[in-house]
């Protein structure tokens, strides 16, 4: 997919300067050895209960909303693999990231149960998800959800065509959980999937927006800004975690 030019172009390249800093300095705690498995318990419960486990509801929100049709059928075919796994593994995405704690040792009740409460700025950021997802215009919810949390500071190069990504493979014996934590490759599948699907998924997600905001509108102003709240949200959710990466 090449970067669309002119009024396009640039309603774009705002919303890729947003992904650009979908980054926090405490990620390269999680790829390196050295956190407790309480730690790494405290990560994966956060981002299991605060969009994790329930990616593919606030999908079907933005469903429900009644789209145009193509958009119907593109947060269909996303909802369809990640709540089923049937274009991948057979296995739903959510399940998957619970395997790979299972292959971590980690006890899947730290994980689930809701009387462990999780940091207030993940209820925040949570419910901004929940707000965008359910109410119009669906463009917004669309945006929020399948580019900026589906999406990741890669995006510019996924976009460019220049992401170059090893074998799958590799990248299961090089991953952190793999390489310092000690989970078995055979737990990594939510990695596969991914690489499976994912690049269908972030194609979907600017073609969606881009056949259905008009580039200089109050619609396009109203994404950049609900993208910029979603980036402010995410941070302070992260900053929020970081406290428990030691
Ligand atoms: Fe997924
Ligand atoms: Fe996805």
């Amino acid at each position: 997919m090449t970067i669309a030019r002119g009024d396009r172009g640039v309603l774009v390249e705002r919303l890729l300067f947003i992904m650009d800093q979908k980054n926090h300095w405490a990620w390269p705690k999680l790829t390196k050895p050295g956190l407790s498995r309480a730690a790494l318990a405290a990560h994966f419960r956060h981002e299991y209960r605060t969009y994790v486990r329930d990616f593919p509801v606030l999908l079907a929100r933005v469903l429900g909303q009644g789209p145009p049709d193509d958009v119907r059928i593109a947060l269909a075919e996303n909802l369809y693999e990640e709540q089923t796994g049937k274009q991948s593994l057979g296995v739903p995405h959510p399940a998957l990231f619970l395997e790979m704690l299972d292959g971590l040792g980690i006890d899947r009740t730290s994980i689930e149960d809701p009387s462990i409460p999780l940091e207030p700025e993940a209820l925040t950021y949570r419910a901004m998800l929940d707000r965008v997802s359910a109410s119009a215009p669906w463009q917004i919810g669309a945006a929020v959800l399948t580019v900026f949390v589906e999406g990741s500071v890669n995006e510019r190069a996924e976009l460019e065509g220049t992401r170059k990504l090893p074998p799958i493979d590799e990248v299961i014996r090089t991953h952190p959980m793999v390489l310092h934590y000690g989970c078995p490759p055979e737990r990594m599948r939510l990695t596969r999937a991914h690489r499976a699907v994912e690049g269908g998924h972030r194609r979907d997600a600017w073609n969606m927006l881009l056949a259905h905001v008009p580039p200089q509108s109050d619609l396009a102003s109203s994404i950049v800004d609900a993208m910029n709240e979603a980036l402010t949200l995410w941070r302070a959710y992260r900053s929020a975690v970081a406290r428990h990466l030691v």
